[in-house]
């Protein structure tokens, strides 16, 4: 069972280091390098698909990468994004996209945002899928958000996000993505909660790391759109100081159970 492994990891203090993966080849080679979880991103919308943002991505095409995670990793814990659109409302419709992604060798499904996707986690959860939440910048909610833009800023804010953690887990959620939020507001929802928490761009105090694997090979320049890219501040490219595909992913894993990572520098 996936939520009590989860759990094991929250209550021994070691960090739990995750990466996104699409296919069987690195679902492989991560787990030889020692990750603990595999993420079916809808950012393969963006990293494999080459669009602007995680929005066209559809349910079919995150179960046909999920079954290929699983054909590389037949043990692996493996989570896989709900893409927008599929889970909207705690609905029919929901359980059957969640379920056909559980079909396709997922152990917990990943829904974003507070509002109305607590009410979809408890539906689920209630009908046995495992649900991760994802906190903070959502990044189906981008043109909402007016953007890549921290998140949890005011008191205002940050009230609101540690309220929905709290709602997400007594929803039943088992693992919480907390995402460009300040440090110390992650390190807050941390400590407040019994469910592990997994940060990007939220300080070395979450109970974990994601990163997407193209920005830790450092191979993501944005979208084909002549638009000049930025890599957001929370990036490190594991690649350029150690040689190999394999040893970055290593090193990565290393750093996140060290807590090297993320340093002050790829916090806010
Ligand atoms: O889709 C994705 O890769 C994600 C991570 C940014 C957490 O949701």
């Amino acid at each position: 069972m996936i939520a009590s492994k989860l759990m094991q990891f929250k209550q021994s203090g070691e960090k739990l280091a995750m990466l996104t993966c699409y296919d069987a080849t690195f679902a492989k080679l991560m787990v030889e390098q020692g990750v603990d979880i595999l993420l079916v991103g809808d950012s393969l919308g963006m990293v494999l698909q080459g669009q602007a943002d995680t929005l066209k991505v559809s349910i079919q095409e995150m179960a046909y990468h999920t079954s290929m995670v699983r054909a590389g990793a037949p043990h692996a814990m493996i989570v896989t994004d709900m893409p927008a659109n599929s889970y909207e409302h705690q609905s029919a419709d929901a359980l059957r996209n969640a379920q056909a992604l559980l079909a396709a060798g997922a152990d917990m499904v990943k829904i974003e945002g507070g509002g109305n996707t607590i009410a979809c986690t408890k539906y689920l959860v209630d009908h046995g899928i495992p649900v991760c939440g994802h906190l903070g910048f959502t990044p189906q909610s981008v043109h909402q958000l007016g953007g890549y833009k921290i998140q949890g800023k005011t008191d205002m804010q940050a009230h609101q996000i540690l309220h929905d953690a709290l709602a997400l887990q007594e929803a039943g959620a088992s693992l919480l993505v907390l995402e460009m939020i300040p440090a110390a507001l992650a390190s807050q929802i941390t400590a407040a909660l019994s469910i592990a928490t997994i940060g990007i761009g939220a300080g070395v105090n979450c109970d974990g790391q994601v990163l997407v694997l193209h920005d830790l090979l450092g191979i993501y320049t944005g979208p084909a759109s002549g638009k000049t890219f930025k890599s957001p501040r929370f990036v490190k490219n594991f690649l350029s100081a150690h040689g190999s595909i394999q040893s970055a992913i290593s090193h990565y894993v290393q750093a996140v159970k060290t807590a090297e990572f993320p340093g002050k520098e790829h916090s806010y």
